[in-house]
């Protein structure tokens, strides 16, 4: 029996892409050049599956390019607000995603930039790196102690709550909104907010865990600024468009929030100029998954997906 046909967009570490070639007839993007949906569209001749990643909009359009014979998107993320799940479901193509696998990569990075943005580093690493450091001083870099200070995690799944576990060996409060309270043996003492705003009003330190939908897009904006406690520290491993960029620069500037950790941004790569200056602000790359363990683990879950979509089975990851 022939095997199924599966397109990769991206490239993807060297282990899955030799799983991908062992089980399947895999086309690779050896070169990793971005694909657009005509691109993918047309690469996808022939094909029963596709394997992407985040940085493909398989939106509306994208899915009504793709040639008959795909089955099946597997996306190697678990953010999937780039896949529009009503548009496979109407052309029978079903989803899958990643998840579990990058719960403690990404809380790392989270704890990392909660740690940086609180403690002054982008101005700390500034002065070593130029020179301009004179010397220790008793009254200099004075930071923001995280020690029993209460941390705020907007979206309680896996991610949340592997920060809230590294945050507790902080000794932090932990304090929480989700759509759904988590039960008693998963909340671990953490205090439930009904509703965002209370959440914000308590949270010295926010750390935002939600998937970016039209309910979660900009929840960070000018007014959701001012339920927080002068001087809060923000910090985004989610998805850039659930903070309004304009409003968080303004906070900062003026002081009105005291700091930020930043992995990802609306309209990445790009990056709003505002924050290039701001020494309060700490950014990263998008590198929350970044690990060799990490991505080798979301490769294969997105594998097994389609191992078992193409095996007759139920993907356990199915979205759509
Ligand atoms: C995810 O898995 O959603 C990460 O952000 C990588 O795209």
């Amino acid at each position: 029996m022939s095997r199924p046909k599966i397109l990769l967009t991206r490239r993807l570490p060297d282990a899955v892409q030799a799983r991908a070639q062992r089980d399947y007839d895999a086309t690779l993007n050896p070169g990793d050049d971005l694909m657009d949906a005509a691109t993918i569209a047309a690469r996808a001749a022939g094909m029963d599956g596709l394997l992407v990643t985040a940085t493909e909009a398989m939106n509306a359009d994208a899915i009504a390019a793709l040639p008959d014979g795909v089955r099946i998107i597997a996306t190697f993320s678990v953010g999937y607000e780039h896949i529009d799940l009503a548009a496979a479901k109407a052309r029978g193509i079903a989803v899958t995603n990643t998840p579990e696998v990058l719960n403690d990569a990404t809380a790392d990075i989270a704890m990392l930039l909660l740690l940086a943005a609180a403690r002054r580093a982008t101005e700390g690493q500034a002065m070593v790196r130029q020179s301009t450091w004179s010397g220790w001083t008793a009254t200099d870099m004075l930071g923001a102690q995280v020690t029993g200070q209460r941390l705020g995690i907007l979206g309680m799944g896996g991610i949340g709550q592997a920060v809230a576990r590294r945050a507790r060996g902080f000794d932090m409060e932990i304090h929480y909104h989700n759509r759904t309270r988590l039960p008693a043996e998963l909340e671990q003492g953490a205090t439930y907010h009904e509703t965002v705003r209370d959440l914000f009003a308590a949270s010295r330190f926010l750390s935002l865990h939600c998937p970016l939908t039209p309910e979660t897009r900009h929840v960070v904006n000018a007014e959701s600024i001012e339920w927080l406690p002068p001087g809060a520290i923000v910090v985004n491993t989610a998805r850039g468009p659930v903070v309004d960029d304009e409003a968080l620069i303004a906070a900062l500037k003026s002081g009105r929030l005291g700091a930020a950790g930043l992995d990802v941004f609306e309209g990445e790569p790009k990056v709003n100029a505002g924050y290039l200056d701001l020494d309060n602000a700490f950014l990263l790359p998008h590198m929350g998954s970044a690990t060799v363990e990490t991505r080798d683990a979301m490769g294969f879950r997105a594998l097994d997906n389609l191992d078992a979509f193409f095996a007759g089975g139920t993907p356990r990851d199915r979205l759509a």
